[in-house]
């Protein structure tokens, strides 16, 4: 005697067989073979049915039931697949092959419009002398802060809204944290090499922020010039070359006095603004656009690598790449989140 779960699961294990059979058949003579092992004379499904008579009569209703619906199952599954496989193979016959048509071109691509303004902007330096470098973006706190002169604990560094890392703070520099700026690459460069310095750092920056025009990562370009006699002049003439190149000819710049802990004396960089030429707009207000920091680099900082400020002097500037991206012209983004949403459709226009 056969009892009735073991007539079932037989039943439920034919037509998941059977199913994948038919979904594999790739042509019509296989699918033929695939419905005679089933529902042939001697196939598995007609056995299994012959069966029946040997469980209990009472139960033999309830797996006739389920013995009817696979069979159904299996035989609308195989009129479906043979109808399909026969459109198939009309088609196949069908098309002919022109080999006078132009290939299918692969979809061409381009680089991404922060990557565009990254090679530019290198550009634009190197070609004055700078050499571009990149350093670490999971950094200590000591390369972020303590060596650029922010004493422990100041609110100053709170202006940089750093992300920390989970992770034993290191005894020597304190705790690890995701670069909040690119200034911690002057600390490194200046243990790199010897002066002359002339460092451009382009890298990825991240801070706790998000709006229309903050995104958490974001990109920063680090000048730091270091050599005996260097001055204001050349801060200016350098951030002056660079807005004009970048900008255009006609665009002007000045320095504003500003404050940070690495540079003393530290300024702003504005730049006229490009849709009023400088006369003052609904855009920017007054004629300028503000650019970034800059300053003379801060005696502390060259201490805190072991030059000596008598002999040294420098200057520094640390400015957004999306920043000054969004100020060229004819470039309109109003949400600066839009660079980093894998939105095909944005990206393209560039
Ligand atoms: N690191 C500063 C910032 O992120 C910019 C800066 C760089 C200012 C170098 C002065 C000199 O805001």
């Amino acid at each position: 005697m056969l009892s009735l779960n073991v007539m079932e699961e037989e039943l439920i294990g034919i037509k998941n067989t059977a199913l994948s059979f038919i979904l594999e058949a790739e042509d019509l003579e296989t699918l033929e073979d695939v419905k005679l092992q089933f529902l042939g004379r001697s196939g598995k499904l007609t056995l299994t049915i012959k069966d029946i008579t040997k469980i209990p009569p009472e139960q033999r209703k309830e797996v006739g039931i389920l013995a009817n619906e696979v069979k159904q199952t299996i035989e609308d599954a195989i009129k479906s697949k043979s109808e399909s496989l026969k459109h198939k193979t009309k088609t196949v016959l069908r098309k002919k092959i022109d080999v006078t048509n132009p290939a299918i071109l692969p979809p061409l691509g381009h680089l991404h419009l922060v990557t565009q303004a990254i090679e530019e902007i290198s550009g634009i330096f190197e070609k004055i002398g700078f050499t571009r470098v990149r350093y670490p973006e999971v950094e200590w706190d000591w390369y972020a802060f303590t060596a650029l002169n922010f004493p422990p604990d100041h609110p100053a560094r709170d202006d940089w809204e750093t992300f920390f890392v989970k992770s034993a703070p290191s005894p020597k520099y304190g705790p690890m944290i995701l670069t909040p700026h690119t200034s911690s690459g002057q600390i490194r460069e200046m243990q790199r090499v010897e002066p002359p310095v002339r460092m451009l750092n382009i890298a990825k920056c991240y801070r706790r922020q998000s709006d229309v025009s903050h995104t958490a990562m974001f990109h920063q370009f680090e000048t730091l010039v270091i050599d005996e006699n260097i001055s204001i002049s050349h801060l200016k003439g350098v951030l002056d070359y660079f807005a004009k190149s970048y900008f255009g000819e006609n665009r002007k710049t000045r320095i504003r006095p500003y404050h940070f802990q690495f540079t003393e004396p530290s300024f702003e960089v504005d730049v006229t603004c490009g849709v009023c030429n400088g006369k003052g707009c609904r855009l920017c207000k007054e004629g300028w656009l503000e650019m970034g920091g800059a300053g003379m680099v801060h005696p502390n900082v060259l201490k805190a690598v072991g030059l000596d400020p008598e002999k040294y002097t420098g200057f520094a500037s640390g400015w957004g790449v999306e920043r000054v991206l969004m100020m060229k012209d004819g470039i309109e983004i109003d949400d600066l989140r839009l660079l980093y949403s894998n939105n095909l459709e944005f990206l393209k226009q560039f």
